[in-house]
C-alpha cells in the first residue's frame, strides 16, 4: 500500500508540472482582437477633432454639453461615448455623414482602440512556471 501511494504522489506531481508546463501556451490561445489595419494615432487625428469636434467641445467645463475635447486625455477617457456619438451620426452635431468620409472614418478607428477591451489584455510575457514544482 504504501509503496502505491508514493507513485501515486509521483504521478500527481507530474501531472500538476505537466499543467503547469502548459500554462504559457494556454496564454497564446487567448482571443485577440483583430484589426484590419493598424489603428490611427492621436497625432493622426489631432487636426480632424479640431476641424470638427472643438468647434464646440474645447475649454474644459465651458465646452459645450461639458465634453471638452482638447487634450489626448480627455479625448481617450470619452473614447466609448465618442465612438458611440459619431457610429450613429449624432456627431458632429448636424453633420450626419461625417462617419462616412475618410476623416469620419480615420477618427472611428482612432476612438475604437481607445476603447478598454473586456478582459483587459494579458502581460506579456507569461510567468514563468516555479521550477521545484507547484507551490500550493
Ligand atoms: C456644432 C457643435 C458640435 C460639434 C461640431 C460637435 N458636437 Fe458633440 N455635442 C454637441 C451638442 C450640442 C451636444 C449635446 C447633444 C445632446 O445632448 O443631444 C453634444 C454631445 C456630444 C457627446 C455626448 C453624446 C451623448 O449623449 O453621449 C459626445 C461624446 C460628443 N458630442 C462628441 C463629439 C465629437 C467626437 C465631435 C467631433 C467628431 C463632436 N461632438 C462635434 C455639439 C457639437
Amino acid at each position: 500500500m504504501r509503496f502505491n501511494a508514493r507513485y501515486v504522489g509521483l504521478f500527481a506531481a507530474g501531472l500538476c508540472s505537466l499543467s503547469l508546463m502548459a500554462a504559457p501556451s494556454n496564454a497564446d490561445q487567448t482571443p485577440q482582437p483583430v484589426e484590419p489595419t493598424i489603428p490611427p494615432t492621436y497625432e493622426d487625428v489631432a487636426s480632424i477633432i479640431a476641424n470638427n469636434c472643438q468647434i464646440c467641445h474645447t475649454g474644459g467645463e465651458e465646452a459645450v454639453a461639458g465634453i471638452s475635447l482638447d487634450t489626448e486625455e480627455e479625448v481617450v477617457a470619452r473614447a466609448a461615448q465618442a465612438f458611440a456619438a459619431l457610429d450613429i451620426g449624432l456627431m458632429p452635431y448636424g453633420d450626419p455623414e461625417f462617419r462616412t468620409t475618410p476623416d469620419g472614418i480615420k477618427l472611428l478607428g482612432y476612438l475604437k482602440s481607445q476603447i478598454p477591451l473586456e478582459p483587459a489584455p494579458l502581460p506579456t510575457p507569461a510567468p514563468t512556471p516555479p521550477a521545484n514544482g507547484p507551490a500550493n
